[in-house]
């Protein structure tokens, strides 16, 4: 979604920029645009399409020392020149990621004192209207901070104006933004791996803070223009965590990873003791019900951890989309919890739905990758999974490393509940030791799944099915494949596929099938033998060894207890989806009409 970039200092400040805004490439966008003061006068260039159509209308040498950039992921009216950021009216320039809920309203507005609009952005609006307060106030901070008690909705704002030539201002409601601090200069972001190259150490802008930033200085205020005091934050990982590491794509590097991130995830929460887990987690002891609440990917590791509690904990689960749940009536009480799954932290539906339960006064938990994050600030507890910087759209090591938490949270609930009795909770215990080996073993594997998909990814509809824990595994295999490939797949619950979409499986219509569940295997493989005489091309994954000819590929993977099972059956899926992708020659790392953080409802 959206990504901002500002700076101001020493050096050319369009160098810098571009390489910010290819830095946040990964949060998707269709168009790019820049604004900066050169010769006092404020001059932006923007372009529809890639940067790189945007970096072949720029001079890099231009003597220019302070800009704003943007990519945008089109909102209000279609990717192109004219709506693309930055927007200029008067004497300011904007970049802006959100929505500003209001912007009809003030439309009205502006255009009966006189404004006229070129774009169909929200954001032009938005300029508009601190450039009328600004013709009142005649001061910039008092400019913002009267706009932010305008303007309702999200907005991470970027500010430039031709009366300041040397300051640069931001403001933030709800969207994510933060200031770096460098020696030859200071910054604002959207995320830090914007400025990794030339700083690490940032702030994080507060909901209705204003930031001014000079080449030396940054002062920070609330809305009511009172000064106020941040603490500095030091990012702890290097440049590299931004870098491919000689692989092709990052969605690759990252499947990769998952053995680091799955260890580096359970050590932070288990020291191979219960006490570590009573300690970590004896807080959910309280609670009678659980609602589960997240979007894309995150939903779906909701959906095994609704199977993994129940079945363990004994605690029902209710699991839901997050756009759905927060405009839904809830059943909620004093003996529920609400636990919001998040990547980015950042999500505004599932924002939404924890702050929605935070002012009916319900017990929250997050469980996000990026610490600080807008989420993470807000619920009552967090707990971080430790992923490390996630590039690649499509969720990969950080849907696992949700997954990993979701397990802790079961053998505890278990271990509570006497579901899981001693013996069973050291052979768990044995095991988890042995996951990191056990997912790199499953990694290297990779080349007889890419065999598999040499075979199928000319297909036009791909589809899963499962039961119980493995449909929910299903749900991600099958976004995972569509995300990246753009091959129409659906998920099916595999004993409800007769009810009607078996009708779509023809000669050599690719299943795959998911059969790790020892109580439903036999369920599974009857649901098999249906697709199968209808036709189908049957590609099975489980834990069981195979005896009779089922299927037209069989994919193996270790056989380990319930509770980390489906952490092992994702990873071949991934690398399918991958390989299909390739395949197809589609943009791994950056699908179309995708964003990686997806800021606005
Ligand atoms: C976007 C991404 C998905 C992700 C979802 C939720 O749609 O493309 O991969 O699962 O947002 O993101 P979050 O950061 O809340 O996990």
């Amino acid at each position: 979604m959206c990504g901002i970039i500002g700076y101001v200092g020493r050096e050319l400040c369009i160098p810098k920029i571009i390489h910010g805004l290819q830095s946040l490439e990964y949060r998707g966008y269709d168009s790019a645009g820049i604004a900066y003061i050169s010769k006092g006068k404020i001059k932006t260039i923007k372009e529809k399409g890639k940067i790189i159509n945007l970096e072949k209308l720029l001079n890099f040498d231009e003597e220019a020392y302070l800009g704003i950039g943007h990519t945008r992921w089109a909102t209000h009216g279609v990717a192109n020149k004219i709506n693309a950021h930055p927007h200029s009216v008067g004497k300011f320039t904007i970049v802006h990621n959100g929505i500003i809920e209001n912007y009809n309203e003030l439309k009205e507005e502006l255009i009966n004192k006189g404004y006229n609009f070129k774009s169909e952005t929200d954001t032009e609006i938005a300029c508009a209207k601190i450039d009328e307060i600004y013709k009142q106030e005649k001061d910039i901070l008092k400019t913002l901070s009267k706009a932010t008690k305008v303007f309702r909705g999200s907005y991470a704002l970027g500010i430039i104006c031709i009366d300041e030539p040397n300051s640069l201002y931001a403001i933030r409601n709800t969207s994510p933004l933060i200031v770096a601090k460098s020696n030859e200069g200071n910054f604002i972001a959207s995320d830090v791996p914007a400025i990794l190259k030339f700083t690490n150490k940032y702030f994080l802008l507060d909901d209705l803070e204003i930031a001014k930033i000079t080449m030396d200085k940054v002062t920070f205020y609330n809305q009511d223009l009172i000064p106020i005091d941040k603490n500095i934050n030091t990012f702890e990982g290097s440049v590299e965590v931004a870098l491919k590491n000689g692989y092709e794509h990052f969605m690759l590097k990252e499947i990769n990873e998952q053995d680091k991130v799955f260890k580096d995830t359970i050590n932070y929460y288990f020291d191979g003791t219960i006490d570590s887990l009573k300690k970590n987690f004896k807080f959910l002891d309280k609670y009678k019900k659980i609602d589960i609440v997240a979007c894309g990917s995150a939903y779906h590791t909701g959906c095994v951890g609704k199977y993994l509690i129940e079945n363990y904990g004994n605690i029902p689960v209710n699991v839901e989309v997050a756009s759905e749940y927060r405009y839904k009536k809830c059943f909620y009480d004093k003996d529920t919890l609400v636990i919001v799954v998040s990547q980015s932290g950042e999500t505004a539906d599932t924002l939404a739905a924890l702050k929605k339960a935070k002012n009916d006064k319900i017990d929250t938990l997050a469980i996000v990758n990026v610490i600080g994050s807008s989420i993470a600030r807000i619920a009552d507890k967090v707990i971080y999974i430790k992923a490390g910087c996630e590039i690649a759209v499509a969720t990969t090591k950080a849907y696992l490393a949700q997954l990993a938490i979701f397990s802790l949270i079961s053998i505890y609930l278990g271990y509570k509940s006497k579901e899981i009795k001693d013996e069973e909770l050291y052979k768990i215990f044995k095991e988890i030791k042995q996951m990191p080996k056990l997912i790199k073993n499953t990694i290297n594997n990779y080349e007889s799944y890419f065999a598999i998909a040499d075979k199928i990814y000319k297909n036009k509809q791909i589809f899963f099915i499962g039961r119980g824990i493995d449909y929910a595994t299903s749900l991600e295999a099958s976004l995972k494949l569509k995300e990246i490939s753009y091959i129409n797949s659906v998920a099916y619950q595999a004993g409800e596929l007769k009810h009607g979409t078996i009708s779509l499986i023809e000669k050599n219509t690719p299943v795959i099938a998911i059969a790790t569940d020892k109580n439903l295997f036999e369920k599974t493989i009857s649901n098999i033998k249906e697709v199968k005489a209808r036709g189908a091309y049957v590609i099975l994954i489980s834990n069981e060894v195979i005896k009779e000819q089922l299927c037209d590929e069989f994919i193996k993977i270790d056989d380990v207890h319930p509770i980390l099972e489906s952490i092992l059956t994702i990873i071949p899926l991934q690398l399918l989806a991958y390989k299909v992708a390739k395949n197809n020659k589609c943009d791994i790392d950056k699908p179309r009409n995708l964003a990686k953080s997806v800021t606005v409802e």
